[in-house]
């Protein structure tokens, strides 16, 4: 069985006490978190960047890792508000979302920015988990799949390094972000055997197999197994719904099924 991936993006929420309690509340509920760990799942927690480090710590004797909602491509300098790879690692992250929804489209990031990043992190040894995704007018006029294309080529134009182990993909539909209208089950199935196919074109065959496909938008209990039923789908990433404990908990359950 693959291993499974259970993401949550707070986004813009929670403070450094909010973060600890949540991860405090979590491991009560799943104990199996607790290190050397006993289950298929693992869990991905990206705090904003304030409670990374605090949270990070208060994961310190669990499996859960902790990662950032974003990064700069540059090391160190004069960028005054970003923050680098060697920052995120030094306060315990091991991963970063890149080019999530918002930041491409609320915030302006483009694909070049996007494979920027990227690069950056699979060469800080940092797990990049990917995020691509169509807008409803693009799916409306039938381009989702060479917008989730594009979006794929650019940020993998330079492959060197990227793995399974450097490389996750989320396909999230920013028409199914927060808006309680998820994606249908054929559509995330015929999305994710295309960006499957785009891997092995885009990585290589041996590696393109391995990168794990995460769905995200509107993921809550209830409606996680049958995304978790889709072949290439080995994982979620969750925003509204990971922000309570025992919500986030039983996404877990779900995930581990019956
Ligand atoms: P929601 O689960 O709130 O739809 O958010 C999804 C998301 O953007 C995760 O990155």
């Amino acid at each position: 069985m693959p291993k499974l991936w259970l993401a949550a993006n707070w986004k813009m929420h929670k403070t450094v006490s909010e973060g600890q309690a949540f991860v405090a509340r979590l491991v009560e509920q799943i104990p199996g978190l607790i290190k050397p760990g006993a289950g298929e799942i693992r869990v991905l927690i990206f705090p904003g960047f304030v409670s990374l480090q605090s949270v990070a710590a208060a994961a310190r004797d669990t499996t859960i890792r902790i990662g950032a909602q974003d990064c700069y491509f540059e090391a160190h300098g004069a960028f005054t508000g970003e923050v680098s790879l060697p920052q995120i690692k030094d306060g315990g992250g091991s991963a970063v979302l890149i080019g999530h929804s918002e930041r491409r489209h609320v915030l302006g990031e483009d694909n070049l920015l996007v494979a920027a990043k990227l690069k950056a992190t699979v060469n800080a040894g940092v797990l990049a988990l990917l995020c691509v995704g169509e807008l409803a007018e693009e799916r409306d006029a039938g381009n989702a799949f060479s917008v989730v294309d594009e979006q794929l080529e650019t940020a993998l134009a330079n492959r060197s390094g990227i793995t399974e182990r450097t490389l996750a993909v989320a396909y999230e539909p920013v028409w199914a972000i927060g808006t309680g209208r998820n994606a249908t089950i054929p559509d995330v199935e015929e999305m994710a055997l295309y960006i499957r196919e785009k891997l092995l074109e885009y990585v290589d065959e041996e590696h393109g197999r391995e990168v794990s496909i995460l769905y995200g938008g509107s993921v809550k209990p209830g409606n996680l197994a049958a995304y978790m039923g889709i072949p290439d789908i080995t994982g979620a990433l969750v925003g509204g719904a990971s922000l309570d404990a025992d919500s986030f908990a039983a996404l877990y359950r779900e995930m581990e099924g019956p």
